[in-house]
């Protein structure tokens, strides 16, 4: 199937798996372990039923939102997924101007495979950026001085990452970064020929935020040795307040699941908070974000805006999410679904799957403004 002919996102994840060695695949579609919590974002979300208004005037329909002084036309940030090259070449800049195109959100991860400085200039000049702090402070100083210089206005600092969760996919594929070739994988990298060719014919393979700009091309290593090596596994919440008052731009504590530690980030000067289980890919038997989610809205009564991710496949997702006290959602692997089916054109192409539902279910909800959904739109004996 081409990509533009994708009715859903289960048709483009379907596409990326056709085209994708399946190594390469099982890293951008796995979870940790059992991948009960990967499962439970999805489940959790499809067990929410909707209450419907009738006979409430849909004709018009407004989904934009403004979030931390920025306008939206979709209530979504396309979120930091890592090594984005590896699906597209310079996929990292085909996501980053797809989003800009289609008005919607995006966040860069410390672990792309393009630089901050090439995504304001080639991708989209306000795009936001994902820090996972390094062992090195130079380079984590660095790197929150580049975002500033680059005129990030967020910058995204992701809490749940202390060490890799256990990929077992990975594990069992002998995932790699960069990908390795040998006898017992040449045969799957042979069959996605389209895939091998644009590879080859792409950048050079690197992490533009992380390599020195003559570093020599990196070694074979897997995540967890790249992240054992690299990331600061001590970060506690006095770090919180170094980094605050390194950062004079808007904060975000990505990876928050309990009321308490949201409470605790705003006390410390996050601007908001995402509820997130990092996409199923970290502690298995965490709970979803939509299942953590309201807990952690009522607890901070509005003060900051509460942000969600995980399992987003639709936009009537979004819409359950909205209406259970987010103000956004980011999605990860639903753009990553589109980068590998069809480059830009293909993160397109999931954004307006998505924005398009988004539109739909607000009409059949009796919903006309997104930004009036509250939990009455919900079926109340729904229950996660
Ligand atoms: C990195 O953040 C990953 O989940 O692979």
């Amino acid at each position: 199937m081409y990509y533009a002919n994708a009715i859903n996102m289960a048709d483009l994840r379907e596409i990326a798996r056709s085209k994708l060695p399946r190594s390469v695949f099982a890293y951008i579609d796995g979870g940790a372990q059992d991948e009960h919590s990967l499962r439970h974002n999805e489940s959790d979300l499809a067990c929410i039923r909707f209450a419907p208004r009738v006979l409430v005037d849909v004709s018009e329909r407004r989904q934009a939102i403004s979030l931390l002084g920025q306008q939206f036309a979709s209530p979504m940030i396309l979120g930091p997924t890592g090594m984005a090259g590896l699906l597209w070449p310079a996929g990292d800049l085909c996501i980053a101007r797809a989003t800009a195109a289609q008005g919607v959100g995006f966040c860069q991860s410390t672990t792309s495979n393009a630089s901050i400085e090439q995504i304001a200039n080639e991708g989209r000049p306000d795009h936001w950026f994902q820090l996972y702090v390094q062992k090195d402070r130079g380079l984590t100083q660095s790197l929150i001085d580049r975002a500033r210089d680059a005129g990030c206005p967020v910058m995204v600092l992701t809490v749940d990452l202390p060490v890799p969760g256990a990929r077992e996919r990975d594990a069992r594929t002998g995932f790699t970064i960069p990908p390795r070739i040998g006898l017992d994988n040449i045969f799957d990298y042979a069959s996605k020929l389209g895939w091998l060719w644009r590879l080859a014919h792409g950048p050079r393979f690197g992490f533009g935020n992380l390599d020195s700009p003559n570093a020599p091309p990196r070694a074979l290593t897997t995540l967890a040795e790249q992240v054992g090596k690299s990331f600061d596994a001590s970060v506690s919440w006095k770090d919180l307040d170094w980094f605050r008052a390194q950062w004079q731009g808007k904060l975000i504590i990505k990876g928050i699941l309990r009321a308490d530690d949201a409470v605790r980030a705003a006390a410390h000067g996050a601007d908001a908070v995402i509820v997130s289980n990092h996409g199923g890919r970290q502690l298995d038997g965490a709970p979803s974000g939509i299942a953590a989610l309201p807990a952690i809205a009522e607890a901070l009564q509005g003060k900051i805006p509460v942000l969600m991710d995980g399992g987003i496949r639709r936009g009537s997702d979004v819409v359950k999410a909205m209406a259970l006290g987010a103000s956004a959602c980011i999605v990860g692997r639903v753009g990553l679904y589109g980068l590998a089916a069809g480059g830009q054109a293909g993160v397109e192409k999931a954004i307006t799957l998505l924005q398009k539902e988004i539109d739909l279910t607000l009409a059949l909800l009796g919903v006309p403004d997104i930004s009036r959904l509250d939990s009455s739109a919900l079926f109340e004996s729904h229950s996660i």
